[in-house]
């Protein structure tokens, strides 16, 4: 199959009513849904997930931040999967995103920026985000039509 990359709609994004306009743009620029889990972070899978922030000064905040409500965490799958998303997602800070981007469009800050997608010059980010979230058999394999 295609690379799968993983993608959540953050606490904010929830909160703001963006679930469905992310869903949207992710499958009108054709990439295939394959698992969704609206579900609560706990604090020790935060900290798993942003394990590579760990000395960063902002760490406690982020974990504080994913852990404040529920997210929308997917598996997307698609041809060049990680760095689509990672284009459509826009620049981390909402101030340097370019506009059309979800983030240059609905991002109000550096944490309240929707959505989180895996980094594609991190090797093995994308695989290693899909496992800490979902089992193998929440994989939905399906095909769609063109
Ligand atoms: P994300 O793609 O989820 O991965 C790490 C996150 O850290 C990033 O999105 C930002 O939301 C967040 N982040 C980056 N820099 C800062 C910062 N200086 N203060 C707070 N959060 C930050």
């Amino acid at each position: 199959h295609d690379e799968r990359t993983f993608v959540m709609v953050k606490p904010d994004g929830v909160q703001r009513n963006l679930t469905g306009e992310v869903i949207t743009r992710l499958e009108e620029r054709g990439l295939k849904l394959v698992a969704a889990k609206f579900m609560q972070i706990d604090e020790d899978l935060a900290q798993q997930h942003y394990g590579e922030h760990e000395d960063k000064p902002f760490f406690d905040d982020l974990v504080e931040f994913i852990t404040s409500g529920p997210v929308m965490a997917m598996v997307w799958e698609g041809a060049d999967a990680t760095r689509q998303v990672r284009r459509m997602m826009g620049a981390t800070d909402p101030a340097e995103a370019a506009p059309g981007t979800i983030r240059g469009d609905y991002g109000l800050d550096l944490s309240q920026n929707v959505i989180h997608g895996s980094d594609h010059e991190d090797e093995g980010a994308n695989e290693r985000e899909i496992e800490l979230f979902f089992d193998e058999d929440e994989l939905v394999d399906y095909a769609r039509a063109d």
